[in-house]
């Protein structure tokens, strides 16, 4: 596992959108996974900045959700779908052709579980996928305790996320109580997994992902079974590490 420690966010988003389009310079097709959330958003501001100077050109890439609520009626500005056409496909120039995501809304949702596992697959898996760290050690929505061989499927959110997100939604009432996520193997089939993390709230998860025992007990600390995986803190993230 690669630590790049950096002064701050804004240089978390700077050297992860650097990776990106390193990526893109040597394949412009490539399968882009992202995360919604706070951290992500300087890689995106970043990302946008370089396509806007021109420096950057992702006209073909194409772009993957890691998760998805359950239940939120189409075209709610906090499904995550909603969320990633405001945040990336909006600001890169990129519409809904280049985007593949689970259905939340599907009446099956085992099978729209599979049939998004299947899409992956057919689109030649993803090139690098971004992550964020909940402050619990989640990646996507695999809470802790979430196998390290689980495959995207119906999760419940704990109390913790839940309140964590409620800073999205009106009230806790609001935050749908079920998500679609790809599980912990979905996301390590990646070639490359980027995982950004800024702030003093992150520190601990942090710590325990890349210096503490792999354990279900901390979903991100399956990075370290990762033949291609780079962590991107800032000082306060990376504070807590030895
Ligand atoms: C969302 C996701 C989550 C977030 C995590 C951190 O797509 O995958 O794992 O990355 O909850 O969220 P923030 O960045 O808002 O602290």
């Amino acid at each position: 596992m690669e630590i790049v420690i950096v002064a701050d966010r804004a240089a978390v988003g700077e050297v992860a959108a650097g990776a990106i389009a390193d990526l893109v310079a040597g394949t412009p097709r490539a399968l882009l996974g992202v995360a919604t959330g706070s951290s992500p958003l300087p890689v995106y501001t970043a990302l946008a900045r370089r396509v806007a100077a021109g420096e950057l050109d992702v006209s073909e890439l194409r772009i993957c959700q890691l998760d998805e609520y359950v239940g939120l009626p189409p075209g709610h500005p906090e499904s995550y779908r909603a969320v990633i056409e405001r945040e990336v496909l909006t600001p890169l120039g990129l519409t809904q052709d280049s985007f593949l995501g689970p259905d939340g809304a599907a009446d099956d949702l085992p099978a729209a579980c599979a049939a998004y596992e299947r899409e992956l697959r057919e689109a030649g898996g993803v090139d690098l996928q971004l992550l964020g760290i909940g402050s619990d050690g989640h990646i996507g929505f695999n809470e802790p305790c979430s196998s390290f061989s689980s495959r995207t499927r119906v999760k419940t959110l704990t109390h913790r996320t839940r309140l964590d997100n409620a800073r999205f939604f009106g009230s806790l009432d609001e935050v749908p109580l079920h998500v679609l996520t790809q599980g912990i193997a979905t996301i390590s089939d990646a070639r490359h997994l980027v995982l950004v993390a800024s702030g003093e709230a992150k520190a601990e998860a942090i710590a325990l992902t890349v210096e503490g025992p792999l354990a279900a007990v901390t979903p991100a600390s399956a990075l370290q079974l990762h033949p291609h995986a780079t962590v991107i803190v800032d000082e306060a993230a990376a504070s807590r590490l030895k």
